[in-house]
């Protein structure tokens, strides 16, 4: 089967800097993968590059087997950043995304899928709230139904949940996880954190300093719900992790 995503040598500069040599790894269709590495060693880069946000240089990415610039309708992001409009409430908010992609459907259609994404989101209750009213974790809930109601087939996050307080956040990695499960589409999550990556990914692909290899690549087969710090499987699989970092000179990314 095609990948979802297939990076296939890749090598990048900017601003006279080389950001990656030689690049390679796929995800595959309904993967659940996190990006995890240091500091600026070019994760939300990979994720620009998939989503057509930035010129590829060298090298070949296909998006179920086309080129970026014809596969970026297949795909919604969703920021560290819930990058609101402060003036629109929260459901026109959700139905942002659409009105951009596809302003030709009518306002009432891109107003219902919105909706329904709200209510999947638990936020039903509050479609009339302006982003002034929300929390931090409800706005980044808003970012993910406008995310949702495009249906796409791939959905890149870049550290979505970094900027919440630690509850929020474990209360949104298991709604990312339930909204994924069973839906078959993709999911790109950068992180910094390595429990985070070992909570919610299918695998991880370690990403080495600048410029950017890919140190490892690691399966978590292990079933959901997981408890990171209590199962001994997912332990060593950590500890596979901070002995990688150590390799990489990093005392903590
Ligand atoms: N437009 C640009 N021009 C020059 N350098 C850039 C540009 N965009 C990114 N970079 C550099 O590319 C490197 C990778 O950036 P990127 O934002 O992908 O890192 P990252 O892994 O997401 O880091 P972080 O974990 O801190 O978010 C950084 O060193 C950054 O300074
Ligand atoms: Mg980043």
């Amino acid at each position: 089967m095609q990948p979802a995503i297939r990076f296939d040598r890749i090598g990048l500069d900017l601003g006279g800097v080389a950001i990656y040599d030689d690049i390679s790894f796929a995800v595959e269709k309904g993967e659940f993968v996190c990006l995890l590495g240091p500091s600026g060693c070019g994760k939300s880069t990979a994720l620009r590059l998939m989503g057509d946000l930035l010129p590829l240089q060298r090298g070949t990415i296909e998006i179920s087997g086309l080129p970026p610039e014809r596969s970026w309708d297949q795909i919604a992001f969703i920021f560290q950043q819930p990058r609101l409009l402060p003036w629109r409430d929260a459901l026109s908010n959700a139905a942002f995304g659409l009105e951009l992609r596809h302003p030709s459907m009518p306002k009432n259609e891109r107003e219902d899928r919105a909706r329904r994404q709200m209510e999947r989101v638990g936020l039903g209750r509050d479609l009339h709230k302006m982003p002034v009213m929300l929390s931090g974790g409800e706005k980044q809930r808003v970012s993910i139904a406008r995310a949702l109601a495009l249906d796409p087939d791939i959905i890149l996050m870049d550290e979505p949940f970094s900027a919440l307080d630690p509850n929020t956040r474990v209360r949104l990695r298991d709604q990312i996880l339930e909204l994924w499960t069973g839906s078959g589409k993709t999911v790109v999550f950068v992180t910094h954190d390595m429990d985070e990556a070992l909570y919610l990914a299918d695998r991880i692909v370690v990403f080495s300093n600048k410029p950017g290899r890919i140190q490892a690549v690691l399966g978590v087969d292990h079933p959901r719900p997981r408890e990171v710090l209590v199962d001994r499987a997912l332990l060593a699989r950590r500890n596979e992790l901070i002995a990688l970092f150590d390799e990489l000179g990093e005392a903590k990314i």
